[in-house]
Protein backbone atom coordinates (compact mmCIF):
# COMPACT_ATOMS: atom_id res chain seq x y z
CA UNK A 1 0.00 0.00 0.00
CA UNK A 2 1.16 3.46 -1.26
CA UNK A 3 2.52 5.59 2.41
CA UNK A 4 -0.28 8.33 2.68
CA UNK A 5 1.69 11.72 2.72
CA UNK A 6 1.43 15.45 3.34
CA UNK A 7 4.40 17.59 1.29
CA UNK A 8 4.54 21.05 2.58
CA UNK A 9 6.38 23.61 0.69
CA UNK A 10 7.48 27.03 -0.79
CA UNK A 11 8.15 26.34 -4.12
CA UNK A 12 11.30 27.07 -4.86
CA UNK A 13 12.84 25.60 -7.65
CA UNK A 14 13.90 22.48 -5.87
CA UNK A 15 10.59 22.29 -4.28
CA UNK A 16 9.53 21.98 -7.80
CA UNK A 17 11.28 18.84 -8.71
CA UNK A 18 10.28 17.37 -5.36
CA UNK A 19 6.57 18.02 -5.93
CA UNK A 20 7.11 16.26 -9.48
CA UNK A 21 8.63 13.46 -7.92
CA UNK A 22 6.60 12.78 -5.16
CA UNK A 23 3.37 12.88 -7.95
CA UNK A 24 5.52 10.51 -9.86
CA UNK A 25 6.55 7.52 -6.92
CA UNK A 26 3.99 5.21 -6.89
CA UNK A 27 5.08 4.19 -3.33
CA UNK A 28 3.61 7.52 -2.02
CA UNK A 29 -0.08 8.63 -1.97
CA UNK A 30 -0.15 12.77 -1.96
CA UNK A 31 -2.83 13.49 0.01
CA UNK A 32 -2.57 17.02 -0.16
CA UNK A 33 0.37 19.93 -1.15
CA UNK A 34 0.23 22.59 1.44
CA UNK A 35 1.91 26.07 0.55
CA UNK A 36 3.95 28.67 3.07
CA UNK A 37 5.70 31.58 2.01
CA UNK A 38 9.50 31.11 2.16
CA UNK A 39 11.85 30.87 -1.17
CA UNK A 40 9.84 33.88 -2.69
CA UNK A 41 5.87 35.22 -1.00
CA UNK A 42 2.86 33.20 -0.30
CA UNK A 43 1.22 34.49 -3.73
CA UNK A 44 3.90 33.03 -5.96
CA UNK A 45 4.59 29.36 -4.26
CA UNK A 46 0.88 29.13 -4.18
CA UNK A 47 1.03 29.93 -7.58
CA UNK A 48 3.77 27.78 -8.39
CA UNK A 49 2.25 24.78 -6.52
CA UNK A 50 -0.79 24.50 -8.09
CA UNK A 51 0.64 24.74 -12.06
CA UNK A 52 2.78 21.89 -11.10
CA UNK A 53 0.07 19.62 -10.09
CA UNK A 54 -2.02 21.12 -12.71
CA UNK A 55 1.42 20.25 -15.35
CA UNK A 56 1.43 16.45 -13.54
CA UNK A 57 -1.72 16.15 -14.65
CA UNK A 58 -2.81 15.22 -10.52
CA UNK A 59 -5.85 15.86 -9.14
CA UNK A 60 -4.16 16.69 -5.45
CA UNK A 61 -6.03 19.31 -3.60
CA UNK A 62 -3.25 22.41 -3.13
CA UNK A 63 -3.92 24.46 0.22
CA UNK A 64 -2.84 28.31 1.35
CA UNK A 65 -0.87 28.44 4.61
CA UNK A 66 1.40 30.41 6.30
CA UNK A 67 2.35 34.09 4.84
CA UNK A 68 5.08 34.43 7.27
CA UNK A 69 6.90 32.83 10.52
CA UNK A 70 5.23 32.13 13.80
CA UNK A 71 7.22 35.61 15.13
CA UNK A 72 8.63 37.81 13.40
CA UNK A 73 8.91 38.96 9.44
CA UNK A 74 9.40 37.16 6.63
CA UNK A 75 12.06 36.76 3.91
CA UNK A 76 12.21 35.06 0.95
CA UNK A 77 15.37 33.87 -1.30
CA UNK A 78 15.07 34.98 -4.61
CA UNK A 79 18.64 35.42 -6.02
CA UNK A 80 18.59 31.56 -5.65
CA UNK A 81 15.06 31.21 -6.46
CA UNK A 82 14.73 34.21 -8.93
CA UNK A 83 11.44 36.83 -8.13
CA UNK A 84 9.11 34.44 -9.28
CA UNK A 85 10.21 31.07 -7.17
CA UNK A 86 10.91 28.89 -10.33
CA UNK A 87 13.87 30.71 -12.13
CA UNK A 88 11.86 32.84 -14.76
CA UNK A 89 10.41 29.27 -15.93
CA UNK A 90 7.09 29.89 -16.68
CA UNK A 91 4.35 27.29 -16.81
CA UNK A 92 0.41 27.25 -17.62
CA UNK A 93 -1.31 28.54 -14.90
CA UNK A 94 -3.03 25.56 -12.63
CA UNK A 95 -6.43 25.66 -11.08
CA UNK A 96 -7.98 27.31 -7.80
CA UNK A 97 -6.80 26.44 -4.13
CA UNK A 98 -8.53 24.03 -2.07
CA UNK A 99 -10.76 25.24 0.47
CA UNK A 100 -9.31 25.70 4.00
CA UNK A 101 -5.94 26.92 5.33
CA UNK A 102 -3.38 24.42 5.48
CA UNK A 103 -3.38 23.84 8.75
CA UNK A 104 -6.28 22.86 9.22
CA UNK A 105 -6.62 20.88 6.01
CA UNK A 106 -3.48 19.07 7.99
CA UNK A 107 -5.40 18.28 10.66
CA UNK A 108 -7.89 17.24 9.04
CA UNK A 109 -6.17 14.80 7.20
CA UNK A 110 -4.49 13.09 10.20
CA UNK A 111 -7.87 12.80 12.05
CA UNK A 112 -9.44 10.95 8.87
CA UNK A 113 -6.57 9.01 7.21
CA UNK A 114 -7.27 5.36 8.10
CA UNK A 115 -3.81 5.00 8.29
CA UNK A 116 -0.83 7.34 10.29
CA UNK A 117 0.21 10.17 7.63
CA UNK A 118 3.99 11.01 6.66
CA UNK A 119 4.93 15.27 6.94
CA UNK A 120 6.77 15.73 4.54
CA UNK A 121 8.19 19.22 5.03
CA UNK A 122 10.56 21.25 2.55
CA UNK A 123 10.06 24.93 3.06
CA UNK A 124 9.73 26.86 6.84
CA UNK A 125 7.99 24.64 9.05
CA UNK A 126 5.27 26.96 10.44
CA UNK A 127 2.00 25.14 8.61
CA UNK A 128 3.09 21.54 10.00
CA UNK A 129 3.93 23.74 13.43
CA UNK A 130 0.50 25.03 13.26
CA UNK A 131 -1.24 22.05 12.69
CA UNK A 132 0.38 19.94 15.49
CA UNK A 133 0.43 22.85 17.99
CA UNK A 134 -3.18 23.24 17.70
CA UNK A 135 -4.23 20.02 18.24
CA UNK A 136 -1.45 18.28 19.84
CA UNK A 137 -2.98 14.63 19.82
CA UNK A 138 -2.97 14.39 16.09
CA UNK A 139 0.91 13.82 17.14
CA UNK A 140 -0.17 10.44 17.40
CA UNK A 141 -1.39 9.96 13.75
CA UNK A 142 1.66 11.08 12.41
CA UNK A 143 4.10 8.42 11.16
CA UNK A 144 6.90 10.05 10.28
CA UNK A 145 8.29 13.59 9.67
CA UNK A 146 10.82 13.58 7.11
CA UNK A 147 12.77 17.20 6.70
CA UNK A 148 14.82 19.33 4.25
CA UNK A 149 16.15 21.22 7.31
CA UNK A 150 19.53 22.39 9.10
CA UNK A 151 22.91 21.63 8.74
CA UNK A 152 25.31 19.84 11.56
CA UNK A 153 28.00 22.79 10.32
CA UNK A 154 27.62 25.83 8.46
CA UNK A 155 24.32 27.48 7.34
CA UNK A 156 23.44 28.49 4.13
CA UNK A 157 21.37 31.76 4.77
CA UNK A 158 23.79 32.97 7.29
CA UNK A 159 27.26 31.21 8.58
CA UNK A 160 25.01 29.64 11.49
CA UNK A 161 21.52 28.24 9.82
CA UNK A 162 20.19 26.93 6.70
CA UNK A 163 17.08 28.73 5.37
CA UNK A 164 14.23 26.70 6.03
CA UNK A 165 15.66 26.15 9.97
CA UNK A 166 15.96 29.92 9.99
CA UNK A 167 12.77 30.99 7.94
CA UNK A 168 11.06 29.70 11.32
CA UNK A 169 12.65 28.34 14.46
CA UNK A 170 10.36 28.31 16.51
CA UNK A 171 8.45 25.92 14.10
CA UNK A 172 10.93 23.63 14.07
CA UNK A 173 11.15 23.44 17.85
CA UNK A 174 7.67 22.09 17.41
CA UNK A 175 8.28 19.59 15.17
CA UNK A 176 11.25 18.64 17.41
CA UNK A 177 8.89 18.54 20.30
CA UNK A 178 6.31 16.28 18.82
CA UNK A 179 7.69 13.08 20.00
CA UNK A 180 7.46 11.62 16.22
CA UNK A 181 10.33 10.32 14.25
CA UNK A 182 11.73 13.11 12.37
CA UNK A 183 14.38 12.92 9.91
CA UNK A 184 16.57 15.53 8.56
CA UNK A 185 18.05 16.15 5.13
CA UNK A 186 20.76 18.68 6.05
CA UNK A 187 22.88 20.66 3.90
CA UNK A 188 25.59 18.11 4.33
CA UNK A 189 23.06 15.53 2.58
CA UNK A 190 21.78 18.31 -0.25
CA UNK A 191 25.75 19.00 -0.93
CA UNK A 192 26.01 15.74 -2.34
CA UNK A 193 23.59 16.11 -4.60
CA UNK A 194 24.92 18.31 -6.73
CA UNK A 195 22.51 18.91 -9.76
CA UNK A 196 25.35 19.17 -12.43
CA UNK A 197 25.00 20.74 -15.93
CA UNK A 198 25.75 16.70 -16.91
CA UNK A 199 22.82 15.45 -15.01
CA UNK A 200 20.57 17.96 -15.81
CA UNK A 201 21.41 16.53 -19.57
CA UNK A 202 21.32 13.24 -18.50
CA UNK A 203 17.79 13.94 -17.72
CA UNK A 204 16.48 15.53 -20.31
CA UNK A 205 17.67 12.80 -22.85
CA UNK A 206 15.26 10.02 -20.84
CA UNK A 207 12.27 11.56 -22.47
CA UNK A 208 10.18 14.45 -23.91
CA UNK A 209 7.44 15.13 -21.75
CA UNK A 210 6.52 18.26 -20.63
CA UNK A 211 7.29 17.82 -16.68
CA UNK A 212 10.67 16.41 -17.25
CA UNK A 213 11.35 19.66 -19.58
CA UNK A 214 10.19 21.62 -16.99
CA UNK A 215 11.74 19.93 -13.94
CA UNK A 216 15.41 20.60 -16.28
CA UNK A 217 14.87 23.96 -17.28
CA UNK A 218 13.78 24.64 -13.37
CA UNK A 219 16.92 23.27 -12.10
CA UNK A 220 18.98 24.59 -14.72
CA UNK A 221 18.25 28.03 -13.87
CA UNK A 222 19.19 27.77 -10.20
CA UNK A 223 22.73 29.46 -10.23
CA UNK A 224 25.97 27.41 -9.25
CA UNK A 225 26.92 27.07 -5.57
CA UNK A 226 30.38 28.77 -5.15
CA UNK A 227 29.85 27.41 -1.45
CA UNK A 228 30.67 23.99 -3.01
CA UNK A 229 32.76 24.76 -5.88
CA UNK A 230 30.70 26.53 -8.83
CA UNK A 231 29.98 23.02 -10.37
CA UNK A 232 25.89 23.02 -9.79
CA UNK A 233 23.62 23.57 -7.48
CA UNK A 234 22.38 21.29 -4.57
CA UNK A 235 18.73 19.40 -5.17
CA UNK A 236 17.89 19.73 -1.56
CA UNK A 237 14.47 19.24 -1.63
CA UNK A 238 13.76 15.91 -3.40
CA UNK A 239 16.60 14.32 -0.99
CA UNK A 240 13.30 14.54 1.38
CA UNK A 241 11.11 12.75 -0.63
CA UNK A 242 13.58 10.22 -1.99
CA UNK A 243 14.49 9.13 1.49
CA UNK A 244 11.46 7.84 1.92
CA UNK A 245 10.82 5.91 -1.66
CA UNK A 246 14.55 4.68 -1.52
CA UNK A 247 15.99 4.34 1.81
CA UNK A 248 18.73 2.06 0.58
CA UNK A 249 20.04 5.36 -1.26
CA UNK A 250 21.13 6.84 1.72
CA UNK A 251 22.56 6.15 5.09
CA UNK A 252 21.57 7.61 8.65
CA UNK A 253 22.21 7.59 12.15
CA UNK A 254 20.68 8.86 15.27
CA UNK A 255 20.92 12.13 16.53
CA UNK A 256 20.19 14.67 19.10
CA UNK A 257 18.90 18.06 17.14
CA UNK A 258 18.08 20.89 19.42
CA UNK A 259 17.12 24.56 17.12
CA UNK A 260 18.60 27.91 18.42
CA UNK A 261 15.94 29.90 19.05
CA UNK A 262 17.88 32.85 20.92
CA UNK A 263 17.89 36.14 18.78
CA UNK A 264 21.46 37.07 17.35
CA UNK A 265 23.90 35.53 14.92
CA UNK A 266 23.47 31.53 15.79
CA UNK A 267 18.71 32.14 15.17
CA UNK A 268 18.03 29.07 13.49
CA UNK A 269 21.35 27.08 13.81
CA UNK A 270 20.49 23.29 14.23
CA UNK A 271 22.67 21.94 17.06
CA UNK A 272 23.05 18.32 16.16
CA UNK A 273 24.57 15.98 18.75
CA UNK A 274 25.16 12.91 15.94
CA UNK A 275 27.99 11.42 18.62
CA UNK A 276 25.99 11.11 21.96
CA UNK A 277 23.21 12.14 23.84
CA UNK A 278 19.42 11.09 23.66
CA UNK A 279 18.33 10.80 19.97
CA UNK A 280 15.30 12.43 18.86
CA UNK A 281 15.68 12.72 15.28
CA UNK A 282 17.88 10.44 12.63
CA UNK A 283 19.85 12.60 10.32
CA UNK A 284 20.86 11.54 6.46
CA UNK A 285 24.42 11.24 6.24
CA UNK A 286 25.62 9.86 3.33
CA UNK A 287 23.51 9.98 -0.33
CA UNK A 288 24.38 7.61 -3.67
CA UNK A 289 24.35 10.75 -5.98
CA UNK A 290 24.21 8.60 -9.21
CA UNK A 291 21.32 6.58 -7.81
CA UNK A 292 19.52 9.81 -6.78
CA UNK A 293 19.91 11.35 -10.42
CA UNK A 294 19.16 8.29 -11.75
CA UNK A 295 16.38 7.52 -10.02
CA UNK A 296 14.81 10.91 -10.03
CA UNK A 297 15.33 10.93 -14.02
CA UNK A 298 13.78 7.56 -14.32
CA UNK A 299 10.32 9.00 -12.17
CA UNK A 300 10.70 13.16 -13.93
CA UNK A 301 10.00 10.54 -17.03
CA UNK A 302 7.07 8.65 -16.17
CA UNK A 303 4.91 12.26 -15.89
CA UNK A 304 3.00 13.72 -18.89
C1 LIG B 1 16.12 24.97 1.45
O1 LIG B 1 15.80 26.35 1.37
C2 LIG B 1 15.14 26.65 0.17
O2 LIG B 1 15.77 27.71 -0.47
C3 LIG B 1 15.14 25.39 -0.65
O3 LIG B 1 13.91 25.24 -1.36
C4 LIG B 1 15.32 24.29 0.36
O4 LIG B 1 14.08 23.87 0.88
C5 LIG B 1 17.64 24.81 1.33
O5 LIG B 1 18.27 25.50 2.35
CA1 LIG C 1 11.98 24.44 -0.17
Amino acid sequence: MPRPVIIDCDPGTDDAVALLLAFASPELDVRAVTVAGGNVGLARTLANALALTRLAGVSVPVHAGADRPLLGAFTGEPRVHGPDGLGGIVLPPGGAPAPGIAADAIRAILRQSADPVTLVGIGPATNLALALATEPALAERVAAIALMSGAWAEGNVTPAAEFNAWSDPEALAILLAAGRPVTFATLELTAQALATPERIAQWRAKGTGRCLAAACDIQASVPPSQRLGGRGAPLHDPCAVLCLTHPRLFTSRPAHVQVELAAGISRGRTVMNRWGGVPNARVLDTLDADGFFAVLGERLATLP
